[in-house]
């Protein structure tokens, strides 16, 4: 009797329409994946269907892996995937979309993330009930007539944790995390740009659950006003791309970051196109400790008066305080090399360094960020 999927293609096998898909290079012959996934499962199949199969096990060992969060392993990969991979199914496992979650670098980032950041530091709240809220609360949101915004730009000084939000709004929603960089964008020349955005926008439109990050936005969204030929035709692209995205019914958001909201054209900061305008400046007293605490935790520390490190850098960025441990800890490590004895990082070793670490924020910066904020914030 053929009770399960496996016993359906030992026994069907020939009939069994696996998608002709492109495989990739390095797979082996078929009495080697025959081998292989004998190994792997105990189940044997027939040379031609285990040579189809083997390269899905892979892409599948891909796909938990990223969805888990850490290497699965070939074997749990295997088993998986025989067991609860429908072979004919068009969900997530579909070849076609985990080839353009491939290509596109899709990853999952860890929920944790989104802990990392304390919830006094701006402007978590605001992402919490304006971004993730609306989307897990749907009913709720349905309700009262909330729509979940779409596009997205986080503006501020370098190193203040845009990119971290990103990432943390990712994993919190379990979504994918696609990266798209204005420099894989030049990458076949800057007549190219505006046909590789289209092409990549093309792509992202078909993942659903996805959160699309372009950073450095102002190299593609710089005011036509001052750019060049070149840098229009992306702007106008992207001017194009906007409302596709929008239309689309995926769930799906797209983040631009920049530090220079000033240069952005000012067709795309006008409502429509963008549904919010965030700032992210510097951190609160709360929002520092919770990044140090972050970083101690993780450092070989003696006695530490947290507080008092913490008065000694108001205009610390979350980059600055990576950067002070990162000296901190090379401090430690040649301390304990010269004298042979555990050295542990205690205030005295913070002291010490913070005054060799330039925070990013100036009064100047944070009073133009604060009138930016004034003059762009919509959410
Ligand atoms: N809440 C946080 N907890 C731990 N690390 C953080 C936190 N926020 C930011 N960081 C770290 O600080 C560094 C700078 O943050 P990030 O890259 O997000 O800044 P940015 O605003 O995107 O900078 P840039 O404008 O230069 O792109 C990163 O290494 C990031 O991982
Ligand atoms: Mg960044």
């Amino acid at each position: 009797m053929i009770t399960t999927w496996v016993d359906r293609l030992k026994v069907e096998g020939k009939r069994l329409k696996v998608k002709d898909v492109e495989i990739e290079t390095n797979i082996p012959g078929e009495q080697e994946c025959v081998q292989r996934i004998f190994k792997c499962t105990g189940h044997n199949f027939e040379p031609n269907i285990a040579k189809k199969l083997w390269p899905r096990i892979l892409r599948h060992k891909w796909y938990l892996s990223e969805k888990l969060g850490r290497d699965v392993g070939i074997k749990v990969a295997s088993v998986d995937f025989i067991e609860n991979v429908e072979p004919m199914g068009e969900d997530l496992h579909d070849e076609e979309r985990i080839r353009l979650l491939r290509d596109l670098g899709a990853y999952m980032v860890d929920q944790s993330v989104w802990d990392t950041i304390s919830d006094t530091q701006p402007p978590k709240q605001i992402v919490n009930k304006r971004i993730i809220l609306p989307f897990t609360a749907t009913n709720l949101a349905l309700k009262h007539g909330v729509v979940p915004p779409r596009t997205i730009i986080f503006f501020g000084p370098p190193g203040t944790g845009k990119t971290h939000f990103v990432k943390a709004i990712a994993g919190v929603l379990q979504w994918w995390y696609i990266e798209i960089s204005p420099s894989t964008l030049l990458a076949d020349g800057e007549d190219r740009m505006g046909a590789n955005l289209k092409r990549l926008m093309e792509k992202v439109r078909n993942v659903d659950q996805s959160v699309v990050f372009i950073d450095e936005f102002e190299e593609i969204a710089a005011s036509r006003d001052q750019a060049s030929r070149v840098d229009k035709s992306i702007t106008n692209e992207f001017l194009k791309q906007v409302p596709l995205l929008k239309k689309q019914d995926t769930k799906m958001l797209l983040i631009c970051a920049t530090n220079y909201i000033q240069q952005l054209d000012a067709a795309l900061l006008r409502p429509g196109r963008f549904d919010c305008i965030i700032p992210v400046g510097g951190l609160d007293d709360q929002g520092r400790r919770t990044i140090f605490e972050y970083f101690l935790s993780s450092t070989n520390r003696g006695e530490t008066d947290v507080e008092k490190i913490i008065s000694m850098i108001p205009l610390f960025t979350p980059a600055d305080i990576e950067y002070l441990f990162q000296k901190v800890r090379q401090y430690a490590f040649e301390k304990e090399y010269a004298k042979g004895e555990d050295y542990r990082v205690t205030t005295e070793t913070f002291v010490e360094i913070i005054p060799k670490v330039r925070p990013t924020l100036t009064n100047e910066i944070i009073e133009e960020f604060e009138r930016d904020c004034d003059r762009y914030t919509r959410y």
